[in-house]
């Protein structure tokens, strides 16, 4: 069966960072979900898909290949780990993510990298939807503001200047629309143990959970 990890919460909230320490720090295979449905949004506008016309998006999931190895992400052979970060891809991202053909895709797919292993996921429906039987669910939450200014921060580490309040309102109508779909919202699932990261550093929220894991372990 594997140790399954869930780490879920809102865009900005730390989970990718915190994963993937703690996926290094317990010997788990760390899988960013989110970066899956970042993907099939680059793919939707690198081919001009419509995305209200069904179709075109199942036809787009019938021949796009994607692929994760070493914390970089290919689709189609083509290693697009910068190009799904851009602001271009987030500001479509959510739209994509809303639609039952393209998660049903990609639960799959995220059952089947994890079956077997130990594993530590991040996303908005791992808990609830993905392993409802997770060994350990974490809800990971921060102010907006916060989260913003964390978005900020990294861009500018990379090179990117963007102002805090257009990086807020993004976060906000994300969060409104991952909150809100139909289907799979972004949800704290029952047995999740919620941590508000506001005012906690990664040192902090790592051992925090890290306390959790080897409880379960
Ligand atoms: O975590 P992120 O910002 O890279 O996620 C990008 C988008 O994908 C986010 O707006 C919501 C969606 N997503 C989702 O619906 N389900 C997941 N398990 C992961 C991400």
């Amino acid at each position: 069966m594997g140790f399954k990890v869930a780490v879920d919460g809102p865009a900005g909230s730390g989970k990718s960072t915190i994963a993937k320490i703690l996926g290094e720090n317990y010997n788990l295979t760390y899988l960013d979900t989110g970066a899956m449905y970042r993907m099939i949004a680059y793919k939707s506008i690198k081919d001009k898909v419509n995305l209200d016309e069904i179709s075109e998006v199942v036809e787009l999931l019938e021949k796009v290949t994607i692929d994760m190895k070493d914390n970089k992400f290919f689709t189609d052979g083509v290693d697009v780990s910068q190009e799904i970060r851009t602001p271009e891809v987030t500001s479509i991202v959510s739209k994509v993510a809303a639609i039952r053909e393209v998660r049903v895709k990609l639960v799959d797919l995220q059952r089947e990298i994890s079956r077997g292993k130990d594993v530590i996921l991040d996303g908005r429906d791992i808990g609830t939807v993905v392993f409802t039987n997770a060994d350990l669910k974490i809800f990971l939450v921060a102010s907006p503001e916060e989260r913003a200014n964390r978005r900020v921060i990294d861009f500018k580490n990379k090179g990117i200047e963007e102002k805090f309040e257009d990086v807020l309102s993004e976060i906000i109508k994300r969060d409104n629309f991952d909150s809100n779909r139909k289907e799979s919202p972004l949800k704290k699932a029952m047995d999740a143990i919620e941590i508000d990261t506001s005012f906690m550093n990664i040192e902090e929220v790592v051992r925090a959970i890290s306390v959790l894991i080897e409880k379960k372990k």
